[in-house]
């Protein structure tokens, strides 16, 4: 966060960072940190205040609030405060570990990164033989210790911040969003990116400059770098950069995720790889050393439409329960302006102008990790039916180490909440260098995945914050749906099919809202079953997805051992873990797999397993063997998945809150998983 005129305290400023740290904590929170000015006297000398706690948000601002003169008014024209929530990947969680990182005891530059640098450790070698000391086992410390050294070996007096940092990207390798701090240059701000999201918002009560910022190119010899580095910096003038107009005040928000900023401003500049924006007295410019791989020359500020209590938990209890309950409207955004049901028509407008080609190509790949997989393994069966193309869906990490072959004539679907995801991120990477046609399935407007793929459809289920996925995975389920009857539209023989289909989306908030009211039915299942240490769920056809995603969410937040089973595959072994103790859930619905669901059945009460059955409000032939019952409206079988896993995102909810866990914020796990 960075001020240009405009008079706070550094109370205020504390309180800036925070809110945005905690509104960024799903993506990692295992330590927090936060560097500011510690004073701005021009007679004295100047320092950075670091302060740095293991643990949450919350634990870093009780120790901030500690402090003393926060009241105090500052007299400074700039103020520039950093702060980072942390998910360890290199080293364990510690405040040590924690950012900002630092390039020596007198904080002379500071840095917070998220992401990875995989060459750390040729450039710490590097770095130590120069003689500087680490005092932490991240990744990160190369950065500012690095940036230092270019510093103490710059050829000028006046080399810019930026200059510097533009030197200090050329050697890192790897993903990251930076930003930079120091002593030496007092209130400017450079950022930096590649690979890992950042973005600028801008707030100022005074028209602002211009509306898109020209980028600067450095087209030039590497060799030659340092001093084309300083004479462009001297080139740049108003026309380059973007301030309030008249020096009014301004301020700049840097974060890697709008949620972070959204009460201050919805104005924002989404950044490109490298891409480095500097903020000197009060004006934002943007250079880079090579044209951008998008080619645009300039980054235009845009205007979100998010609201703040969108991300606000509301009455509920936590973020996950609050995002379990709006999936009857969640469900309805996806399908806003899309599907036509007096028509019986779906348009996808990221999709029509691609369409001839996907209805050509020689295959799908619908690639995903976690639970976005698990929205591909529950269409495939309709999305074959559809399309009537083979249908292939894929883990991002294992398809990427198999290095599976892909073609020209090849559609790649990449699914991701986030947009944002490391492994599917670099899967998308990798069809597009084999030139396949590539298509984003997400939720994040302006994020990697959405802005690299040639095209896509954005799921509009709203911001999700508990780790957990929940209304994610049932709005990327229906705008694959809306994918195959987008795509049969003219198949004669589909059209009944089509129209049964349309009608149960139609029907689907109001079925959503009845399983939703199961909700105490459910919470008393959770009262018999939190003690337990293992739940199996088991299901197949349509509902195996179900099954893979229900046990995912009672393992991810309630610790608890629980595997999804396919039970056409039940006599080849799991069927040895059933015995009386063994908790067993099956999803049995009236589908095409219902007898064979029932020999499972058989097969699991012959073992005197007590199973507890998701069932068909109408079947009475499963309720007859079941330990317990769970029904569920019918809907057509290839919806009835959005309906049944429900009733497991509701008890792997309450099985975590009656066992003492945080719900939204899992050990171990980020919301945003931005590294391998
Ligand atoms: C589980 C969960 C994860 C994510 C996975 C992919 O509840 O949320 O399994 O689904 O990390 O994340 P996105 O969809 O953001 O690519």
């Amino acid at each position: 966060y960075l001020n240009y005129r405009v008079p706070r305290t550094r109370k205020e400023i504390y309180e800036t960072l925070i809110k945005g740290l905690q509104r960024l904590e799903y993506r990692g929170y295992d330590s927090a940190g936060v560097a500011i000015d510690g004073n701005n006297n021009e007679d004295k000398e100047r320092f950075i205040k670091l302060v740095k706690k293991r643990g949450k948000v919350k634990a870093l601002e009780e120790e901030l609030y500690k402090q003393d003169d926060l009241d105090s008014k500052t007299d400074f024209e700039t103020h520039f405060g950093i702060a980072h929530t942390r998910w360890a990947t290199h080293g364990v969680p510690s405040a040590i570990n924690s950012h900002p990182q630092r390039s020596d005891k007198r904080n002379e530059f500071v840095v917070i990164h998220n992401g990875i640098i995989t060459n750390y450790k040729d450039l710490r070698k590097f770095l130590e033989s120069k003689g500087y000391e680490f005092e932490s086992e991240t990744d990160t410390e190369t950065i500012p210790k690095l940036i230092k050294y270019m510093y103490d070996n710059r050829e000028s007096e006046d080399t810019s911040f930026s200059a510097l940092v533009e030197r200090v990207i050329q050697q890192l390798e790897g993903a990251f969003a930076l930003v930079f701090k120091s002593i030496y240059y007092p209130g400017e701000a450079v950022a930096t990116r590649r690979g890992s999201p950042l973005l600028i918002g801008v707030r100022s009560k005074y028209k602002l400059s211009t509306e898109q910022i020209p980028v600067l190119y450095r087209t030039c010899n590497i060799e030659n770098v340092k001093n084309i580095c300083n004479s462009q910096m001297k080139r740049l003038d108003s026309s380059t950069c973007l301030h309030a107009v008249g020096d009014k005040a301004v301020e700049f928000f840097f974060a890697s995720d709008a949620s972070a900023i959204i009460e201050h401003t919805n104005r924002v500049i989404f950044l490109e790889d490298d891409d480095i924006a500097a903020v000197t007295d009060g004006k934002l410019s943007i250079h880079r050393l090579e044209r951008s791989a998008s080619d645009d020359p300039s980054r235009a500020i845009q205007t979100l439409q998010m609201e703040l209590q969108q991300i606000m938990k509301g009455n509920f209890s936590a973020f996950m329960q609050k995002e379990i309950f709006e999936q009857p409207e969640s469900v309805v955004n996806t399908m806003r302006g899309r599907v036509n049901f007096e028509s019986s028509t779906v348009l996808l407008g990221g999709l029509k102008d691609h369409l001839k080609e996907i209805r050509r190509c020689r295959r799908l790949i619908i690639i995903g990790c976690g639970t976005s997989y698990h929205a591909a393994v529950a269409t495939r069966q309709v999305l074959e039916e559809l399309t009537e193309l083979p249908v292939m869906v894929e883990l991002a990490s294992d398809f990427l180490d198999r290095n599976t072959p892909v073609f020209r004539d090849d559609v790649c679907f990449f699914i991701s909440q986030s947009g944002e995801t490391a492994d599917t991120l670099m899967a998308l990477r990798y069809c597009k260098e084999r030139r396949a046609l590539t298509v984003g399935i997400t939720n994040t407007v302006g994020s990697s995945i959405s802005r690299e793929t040639d095209c896509g459809v954005h799921i509009n289920a709203g911001p999700e914050i508990g780790v957990a996925s929940t209304k994610a995975y049932t709005s990327q389920f229906v705008s694959l749906v809306m994918f195959g009857l987008m795509m049969s539209e003219d198949r004669i023989s589909l059209q009944k099919r089509r129209q049964e289909i349309i009608s149960g989306l139609k029907s689907l908030p109001e079925m959503i809202k009845e399983v939703l009211s199961l909700d105490e039915k459910i919470h008393d299942l959770a009262l018999e079953l939190y003690k337990q240490r293992s739940l199996l769920v088991m299901g197949r056809g349509y509902n195996y997805a179900t099954c893979l995603e229900g046990a995912l969410k009672i393992k991810e937040i309630t610790y608890m051992h629980s595997e999804g089973i396919l039970a056409g595959e039940l006599k080849h072994g799991p069927l040895a873990l059933i015995d009386k103790q063994m908790p067993v859930i099956m999803v049995i619905m009236k589908d095409p797999c219902f007898t064979k669901c029932q020999n499972a059945l058989q097969q699991v009460t012959a073992r005197q397993g007590r199973p507890i059955i998701l069932c068909s409000k109408e079947d009475t032939e499963s309720s007859k063997f079941a330990y317990k019952t769970i029904e569920l409206p019918h809907t057509v079988d290839c919806l009835q998945g959005v309906l049944s896993v429900i009733p497991l995102q509701l008890l792997s909810f309450h099985l975590a809150v009656l066992r003492g866990y945080d719900v939204d914020f899992p050990r171990n796990l980020a919301k945003s998983v931005t590294v391998e």
